[in-house]
């Protein structure tokens, strides 16, 4: 923990890729866990443009649900912390799969929403976004007040491009920062998934943080098996303890064989 303190504090670029994971221990399910949603529903018939065609009151219904789940969970320690370091490290980045809004509850207010935000909902017909928190929503599926168009959720389903601006972004941060750490996902979903690898061929410093081995653990300068609250709750703690105001310090000439063109 002290080693990764250390990192973490000399680094003059930190990004967080996080995912389903972090949000467990608020009880939000997973999607490949034990009880995780594709377990026990198929992505096929509630997370694609097709389903949402065939069926937009059972897509809607699904949602709902969602929705109303993560409404009554709280952020947990993970989510804290994430947000502390982004007021804390000046190079702090957050990119997340998780569409459920605990990062922004928690504090975190620069959020790389790489799956969308399950709080928005998208005109199809005007191109429209709109923030909406009605739990339950009143009407399903909601229609769009202005042009009485389907309103679909503001998520990305399987089979569709990322958002770009937020993808470019991500890419960027991953290319150029010195230590990237990967909380809570199975990192199996791409291009979330080749976001470590690509700060790892730069020379950053990879921490993977999760109780399981995923694909990218092989690859990983640091695993960390447990969870994300406690593991992060531990870093904190170093963190605290090395620099107890945060204070920064000189930022490291080289972390790794960085190289950056
Ligand atoms: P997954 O459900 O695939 O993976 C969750 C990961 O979190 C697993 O590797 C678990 O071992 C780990 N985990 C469980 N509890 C944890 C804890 N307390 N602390 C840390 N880690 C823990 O979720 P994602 O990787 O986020 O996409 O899934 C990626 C994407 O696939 C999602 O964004 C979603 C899904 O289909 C779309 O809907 C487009």
């Amino acid at each position: 923990m002290k080693e990764l303190a250390e990192i973490l504090l000399k680094a003059e670029s930190v990004v967080a890729v996080t995912g389903a994971g972090v949000s467990a221990e608020s009880g939000v399910p997973t999607f490949r866990g034990p009880d995780g949603y594709w377990r026990s529903h198929r992505a096929e018939e509630l997370a694609t443009a097709e389903a949402f065609q065939r069926n937009p009151q059972l897509v809607w219904e699904w949602y709902n649900e969602r929705r109303l789940a993560i409404a009554a969970k709280e952020p947990n320690p993970a989510h804290r912390i994430l947000a502390g370091w982004e007021k804390r490290l000046p190079g702090f980045h957050l990119i997340t799969q998780n569409v459920d809004g605990l990062h922004q509850r928690a504090g975190s207010r620069n959020v790389i929403a790489l799956h969308g935000d399950i709080w928005e909902m998208r005109c199809g017909t005007e191109n429209v976004t709109m923030r909406n928190e009605e739990t339950p929503l009143r009407v399903i599926p909601p229609r769009c007040q202005r042009c009485g168009a389907l309103l679909r959720p503001n998520v990305v389903w399987f089979g569709e491009a990322l958002p770009q601006a937020a993808l470019h972004r991500a890419e960027k941060l991953a290319e150029t920062c010195d230590a990237l750490l990967v909380i809570g996902t199975s990192a199996i979903v791409y291009p979330a998934a080749a976001l470590p690898m690509l700060a790892k061929r730069r020379g950053a410093v990879v921490i993977e943080i999760n109780p399981d081995e995923t694909p990218l653990s092989a690859q990983a300068d640091y695993r960390l098996r447990g969870k994300a609250g406690e593991i992060l709750s531990a870093i904190d703690r170093a963190i605290h303890a090395r620099s107890p105001r945060c204070a920064r310090q000189e930022p490291a000439k080289v972390v790794g064989q960085r190289r950056k063109t």
